[in-house]
């Protein structure tokens, strides 16, 4: 089974809960979602392999470490997706972006892929498959199969926030994937939104409505 992780930096809390008010406006809530994906990213990046190389600074040469050679690949599910690239990019401006679009059918709630291209190489890559909203799980699930079918291999996923619906259907779904969170919340309204959430995040950081 995947292993769920909070992440409880204070940062990311602090920041989310700005995120979450409704008197943030959009400049703000994208700032602010760039920037807890970029604290997330950090995060999740704790365990990458390094190996020992040298340098020559002025004075001599210093052992020191890089990561292994295996890039990262993001894959953000559009559209809301694309508002954490940008955040994980600054820290990580090598990683490959690959996207992945789904959308939620307002009726039945289940999701429609509607494109999907990624970068070369994907089973040689761990993918990042990053939305800011895991609610059912459906599209987050769906997202994770798409990458899969393309031939991925070492793939988790980074939510900013979780229903636990939504976690346990990716855990069934896909129990080899590692879900990072930065809050699992009560639950899901009637119309499959996280309550208390942080409503439409596509909405509040585009400004469509
Ligand atoms: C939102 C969100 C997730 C999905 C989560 O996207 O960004 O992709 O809903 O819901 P689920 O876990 O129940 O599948 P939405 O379908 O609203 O599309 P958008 O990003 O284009 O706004
Ligand atoms: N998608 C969103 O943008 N917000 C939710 O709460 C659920 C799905």
């Amino acid at each position: 089974m995947g292993q769920v992780h909070v992440l409880s930096h204070p940062l990311i809390q602090h920041k989310l809960s700005y995120i979450r008010s409704e008197t943030t406006g959009t400049k703000e809530f994208r700032e602010l979602v760039q920037e807890v994906a970029m604290l997330m990213a950090y995060e999740i990046t704790r365990d990458l392999p390094l190996i020992e190389t040298s340098v020559k600074t002025p004075v001599a040469l210093a052992k020191t470490k890089v990561i292994e050679g295996k890039t990262l690949a993001l894959v953000p599910v559009l559209r809301a997706g694309l508002g954490m690239v940008d955040g994980i990019l600054n820290l990580i401006p090598n990683a490959k972006v690959g996207h992945v679009g789904l959308y939620r059918d307002p009726d039945s709630l289940m999701p429609v892929e509607y494109y999907c291209k990624l970068p070369q190489h994907i089973e040689e890559r761990d993918v990042i498959v990053v939305d800011p909203m895991l609610a059912t799980g459906g599209s987050a699930a769906a997202a994770v199969s798409a990458v899969k079918a393309r031939g991925a291999v070492s793939v988790k996923l980074m939510c900013l926030v979780a229903a636990p619906e939504g976690v346990e259907k990716v855990q069934k779904a896909h129990p080899d994937v590692d879900i990072y969170v930065a809050a699992i919340d009560e639950g899901l309204n009637d119309h499959g939104y996280i309550v208390p959430g942080l409503g439409d995040a596509g909405d509040r950081l585009f400004g469509t409505r």
